[in-house]
């Protein structure tokens, strides 16, 4: 979603601002803009459209000044349009502001500042914001730090989510940022500091980056940054150094970056699995540190995540069940949020985000910790919003991931999630160690036969080119092989914008089937020994019927009755969705590519969904 840059040094802002935001694209946007301290006057140029058109901004080359913010606009509040396009100014010209989040009390505020003289030229609620800085700050009596008091008072009146970045004419040398449910981070250079809301977009300038909390404010000069907590009390932080490489955000040779992500996923399941997990050792979660007995305590847990991470939970559920008899709850996030679920004090809920920042996960936390659960956050993202929340964090350690169709995030939450279940199996001695010590061998294996399946794409390319123009296509398997079925649904809608549905195959008689007709093009994932007769009868049935079919198996088939057969290595079926996926991921890219879209910025959506 929406994408803030920052920067207060002795370079030209410009370009450094330009660069961040070009980094920030995966997130999804419709318009850009800089506001930069001029020699007096703060100068502002925006517009809908790509980041790269700013460069043909008239007088955008001619800007000289070292201290600027930037934004990368996801509408909300107004169509994407030129005048709703951030930087915003107040109507004085004295500041200048980007926001990202949603103010949910803006109607008020406009109407308030209405009556008080001010007007607007945009139909967003970001506008709202300099104005009412102005507000205080032409009312205001404060002898030192006016402005900070200025946005303070102006932030206690936001309600909603906000992450900011403020300047203003009369303090040249002066930014001032805060946040609220919105990331926010500053990197640390030499006689410089940078701002953003995603650690990749200046990770090319610095590794250590102060990370603000929910009501923090920031003043940032050249060489001093100073925080302040909502009460405007003085607080000090702790600089961290982030150990992500910076061509990890580059695309290394490939043609996209999902196209790499997929192929990292040897590397990036492998470093997932660390030192968690060696050989004929008991798994370690040393961080956590569960006991018997707490663990004993849990009559149930609830996977908590949106999209492709609540596809993670999914594919992990039976494996939970078997091995620890403790049954769980997939949910959606936004769902589990509003619907007073049963939760107490014997409950643990475990949060699944890749960016950490997904903003009904994090509601969904604070609620189940409000009534008492125990919490766990999967995140890649260190030190991101629902890793501060929670009461115990582990990371995936997947790498950044750019691309907005996730896919080695998946991957390596799946394996986390195996990781976690099979510690607390241990804990708990829930299972014959035997049982325990077939998964573990099997994950072990795991990278080397990510790297088999990866060798040939040519099968899942012919069969993409093939079937790129079809309208619908749809996904049947059983056990975890049908919760694989849904994550590549959503992979195929996200990036080829072809409508697909993922079925259970034994649901197929109870009302899908009426859609299957001559030509359909059906995926079947068979990898579960105990389930794969059945469904190959589910197969047959829409053969019968004419359907295209492609198959993603590690058993034995009859090749014959199938228009193409991917076979992947066999493992065990409570962690094949991390193999069988893999060519399913690529058959999305590869759909996509041949309709000729893109792939890293599908239309309409956003790496990271910061708002409800
Ligand atoms: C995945 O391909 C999607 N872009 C999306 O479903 C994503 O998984 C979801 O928005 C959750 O994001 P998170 O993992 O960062 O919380």
């Amino acid at each position: 979603m929406c994408g803030i840059v920052g920067y207060i040094g002795t370079k030209k802002a410009s370009p450094i601002l330009i660069d961040g935001l070009l980094k920030l694209e995966y997130r999804g946007y419709d318009s850009a803009g800089i506001s930069t301290m001029e020699n007096g006057y703060i100068s502002n140029m925006k517009d809908k459209g790509r980041v790269k058109n700013l460069y043909e901004l008239e007088g955008i080359h001619d800007l000289s000044g070292t201290i600027g913010i930037a934004h990368t606009r996801w509408a909300t509040h107004g169509k994407p349009a030129k005048e709703n396009s951030h930087p915003h100014m107040d109507n004085s010209n004295t500041f200048s502001v980007v926001h990202n989040g949603i103010i949910e009390n803006y109607q008020e505020l406009k109407a308030f500042l209405y009556d008080n003289g001010y007007h607007f030229l945009s139909q967003t609620d970001t506008e709202i914001i300099p104005n009412l800085i102005h507000y205080y700050y032409s009312r205001s009596t404060e002898i030192d730090e006016k402005l900070l008091h200025a946005i303070h008072l102006a932030c206690k009146d936001l309600k909603g989510s906000y992450a900011i970045e403020v300047l203003c004419k009369d303090e040249p040398n002066t930014m001032i940022v805060a946040r609220k449910d919105s990331p926010l981070v500053i990197g640390v250079g030499e006689d410089e500091n940078y701002i953003s809301s995603d650690i990749p977009a200046i990770l090319s300038y610095t590794k250590n980056f102060y990370l603000l909390n929910d009501g923090d404010l920031a003043k940032l000069s050249k060489n001093q940054v100073s925080f302040y907590d909502l009460n405007l009390n003085s607080i000090s932080k702790e600089l961290k150094s982030i150990d992500w490489d910076v061509s990890a955000c580059e695309k290394d040779g490939y043609e996209d970056f999902m196209l790499k992500e997929i192929y990292e996923q040897p590397k990036s399941v492998r470093e997932t699995i660390g030192s968690r997990l060696k050989k004929n050792e008991k798994v370690n979660f040393e961080d956590i540190g569960f006991t018997k007995e707490t663990l004993s305590k849990f009559n149930k847990i609830y996977l908590v995540a949106c999209g492709t991470a609540m596809h993670a939970g999914l594919a992990v559920k039976p494996m939970i069940e078997k091995l620890c008899h403790i049954p769980v709850i997939v949910d959606i996030a936004s769902e589990f949020r509003y619907r007073e679920p049963l939760i107490d004090e014997n409950t643990l809920c475990i949060y699944i985000s890749q960016s950490g920042e997904t903003a009904d996960t994090i509601a969904a936390l604070k609620l189940s910790k409000k009534e008492g659960a125990t919490t766990i956050a999967i995140s890649n993202v260190i030190g991101s919003s629902i890793t501060r929340e929670a009461d115990y964090t582990i990371y995936t350690h997947a790498g950044p991931e750019i691309a907005v169709a996730s896919t080695k995030a998946y991957t390596s939450q799946i394996t986390l999630l195996t990781l976690l279940t099979l510690y607390f199996a241990e804990v708990l001695e829930s299972v014959d160690a035997k049982v325990i010590n077939e998964i573990k061998e099997e994950l072990l294996l795991l990278p080397e036969k990510i790297s088999e399946v990866l060798q040939d794409s040519t099968k899942v390319k012919d069969f993409a080119h093939r079937v790129y123009t079809e309208k619908d296509i749809f996904f049947l398997g059983r056990g975890t092989d049908y919760t694989v079925s849904m994550e590549a649904s959503l992979k195929l809608k996200e990036i080829s914008y072809i409508h697909s549905e993922a079925y259970a195959a034994g649901e197929l008689k109870h009302g899908p089937i009426a859609l299957i007709e001559n030509g359909i093009t059906v995926i079947g994932i068979l990898t579960d020994p105990n389930l794969v007769e059945k469904s190959v009868s589910n197969l047959q049935e829409v053969i019968t019927r004419g359907a295209k079919t492609l198959i993603v198996t590690n058993q034995e088939l009859n090749k014959e009755n199938y228009d193409e057969v991917i076979t992947i290595p066999n493992t065990n079926p409570l962690i094949s969705p991390i193999l069988s996926i893999i060519p399913l991921q690529l058959f999305s890219y590869y759909i996509s590519k041949e309709k000729g879209l893109d792939v890293d910025k599908p239309r309409n959506l956003a790496k990271s969904v910061t708002v409800e």
